[in-house]
């Protein structure tokens, strides 16, 4: 239990969780919250159910059971659309930009500005206005990009990804959940993603942040929720844990020696957990 947020509500919850896909149980009885001006970092190992509760959150799947609550008022999603309306900003781990669209035409997908009077009422786009806005919105969240007339074809996948972040930034009113944000970034553009992270809480956005990269979670979150296999395994403020102790607990290796007395990578620990599971992986 997380004392510093007693009696405060939750921006936006979600209360004993399940969600099957077939015979594979990817939630179960999962409770999760985020405050306003909190990073609470999501992690677990690869298949955890770490993208299913983004996509949950975000209105793209719908739970089994359990319900989702934001302000404190039930909330149930038909679409993504529906959460987005609400101030719900997604990145998902697979970015979904448009990569034949330019970077401003992907930053107002679905919020396109028509023009005004008669070329608006046929639909003629205000291309100009939105690339300019579009370069305002970026550049406000702190993500510069080369230029926001070219098509995302055209860019890095390093830039790619700065514009899907920007776009959830720019736009986002409450939340904002992040699935691998830094994933595919170098070292000096994951430090901008994690300045955009801490000017987003700043703004008193709640925001999710799911990352393999340990020392990121650490370094920007102040909560952390470990899932393991569907379940919530630990939900503690950041300070408590260590690089060490985050990975025995999102393992579950956490009675092992070599992990409480070790600086173990996780690959190391991976390579433990396989030759001591008996084939069971
Ligand atoms: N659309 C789907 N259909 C069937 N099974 C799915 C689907 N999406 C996820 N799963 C399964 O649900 C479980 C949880 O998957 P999820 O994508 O949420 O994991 P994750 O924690 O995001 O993992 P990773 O770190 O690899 O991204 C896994 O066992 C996965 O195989
Ligand atoms: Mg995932």
């Amino acid at each position: 239990m997380d004392t510093a947020h007693e009696n405060q509500t939750p921006l936006y919850a979600a209360r004993n969780v399940s969600k099957n896909y077939g015979s594979v149980v990817a939630l179960r009885d999962v409770d999760f919250e985020v405050y306003p001006g909190e990073v609470v970092g999501l992690v677990g190992d690869n298949g955890a159910g770490k993208s299913t509760l983004i996509k949950i959150l975000s209105g793209a799947h719908k739970q089994d059971s359990g319900e989702l609550l934001l302000d404190g008022e039930k909330v149930s999603w038909s679409s993504p659309h529906d959460a987005l309306v609400k101030g719900i900003e997604t990145l998902y781990q697979d970015s979904g930009l448009c990569s034949e669209l330019t970077v401003s035409g992907n930053v107002f997908l679905g919020r396109e500005e028509v023009k005004s009077g008669l070329l608006g009422k046929f639909g003629v786009l205000d291309n100009k206005k939105m690339d300019k806005q579009a370069e305002a919105e970026l550049a406000r969240v702190g993500i510069a990009v080369p230029d926001a007339e070219r098509t995302v074809a055209e860019l890095s996948g390093g830039q790619r990804q700065a514009v899907a972040i920007g776009r959830a930034v720019a736009w986002a009113s409450k939340v904002i959940l992040l699935d691998e944000p830094t994933n595919h970034l170098g070292a000096r553009q994951s430090e901008e993603v994690l300045s955009v992270i801490r000017q987003a809480k700043a703004n008193g956005l709640g925001v999710v942040l799911i990352s393999h990269t340990l020392p990121h979670v650490l370094e920007v979150s102040d909560r952390i929720v470990v899932l393991r296999l569907g379940r919530v395994v630990a939900n503690a403020p950041t300070s408590t844990f260590t690089r060490n102790s985050l990975v025995a607990k999102l393992t579950g290796l956490g009675e092992l020696e070599e992990i409480e007395s070790g600086d173990m990578t996780v690959d190391e620990v991976r390579e433990t957990l396989e030759s001591s599971s008996d084939g069971q992986k």
